[in-house]
């Protein structure tokens, strides 16, 4: 069956009709979506950002996996959508902001004080921007993540929504993680990571062989 919050969806759908290329989707996502996507935190995860929350599906499964609303920064660009969220969930900080400024929004937040972030949960719909905005928001992403930060991020693609040019450019690792066939529509769950320096050794020596 497929599950979707109805509380949430008129607000979404009209968000939609004023703007589709910025919501890249219909409706929210699904609770099965979401649980893959909070499954993919690191052990013991405590400081988060979340981008492009929507009407907050990924943030109550954030705050459901034992994030703690002062360790949670949420970033969403439209005001509607901030207004209905700070409504929602009224322990967490939510910005109104673009997601390419996440690093310096963190450390605003007081999220970098003791540490990097932990993980970046993605809600942006990646595939409909520009390759420069998407290497932007992950270029921020990763400034303030820390060693074994991930960037958590689904997309309705075949493929990652990273492309492999991107991910070269930026030092990063893929991994596909789960396909979520209640979503509406289905949906792929992706990790992104740093390569660690023997891991670029090892990836170098094997292009020499080859
Ligand atoms: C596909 S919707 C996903 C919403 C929610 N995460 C979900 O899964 O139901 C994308 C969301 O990203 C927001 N968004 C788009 N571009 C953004 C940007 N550059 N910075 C922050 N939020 C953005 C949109 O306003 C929208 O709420």
């Amino acid at each position: 069956m497929v599950s979707i919050d109805l509380h949430s969806i008129g607000t979404f759908l009209r968000q939609w009709l004023r703007n589709p290329a910025k919501m890249a989707s219909v409706t929210p996502s699904g609770r099965q979506l979401a649980h893959m996507m909070v499954q993919q935190l690191p052990q013991g995860a405590a400081r988060v950002v979340e981008l492009g929350a929507g009407t907050g599906v990924f943030t109550r499964a954030l705050l459901d996996a034992g994030i703690s609303p002062s360790q949670l920064l949420v970033v969403e660009i439209n005001p509607d959508l901030v207004a209905f969220l700070r409504r929602r969930f009224p322990g967490v900080a939510v910005v109104c902001a673009d997601a390419r400024h996440l690093d310096v929004l963190a450390a605003e937040h007081g999220l970098l004080m003791d540490g990097k972030l932990d993980a970046v949960v993605s809600g942006l719909g990646m595939l409909s921007m520009s390759s420069e905005l998407r290497v932007g928001i992950l270029r921020a992403a990763f400034a303030a993540l820390g060693d074994d930060g991930r960037f958590i991020q689904f997309t309705y693609g075949p493929g990652s929504p990273v492309r492999r040019r991107e991910r070269e450019a930026l030092g990063l690792r893929v991994r596909r993680t789960g396909h979520a066939m209640r979503n509406l529509p289905p949906a792929t769950v992706y990790v992104y990571q740093r390569f660690h320096s023997h891991e670029v050794a090892s990836v170098k020596a094997q292009r020499q062989d080859a």
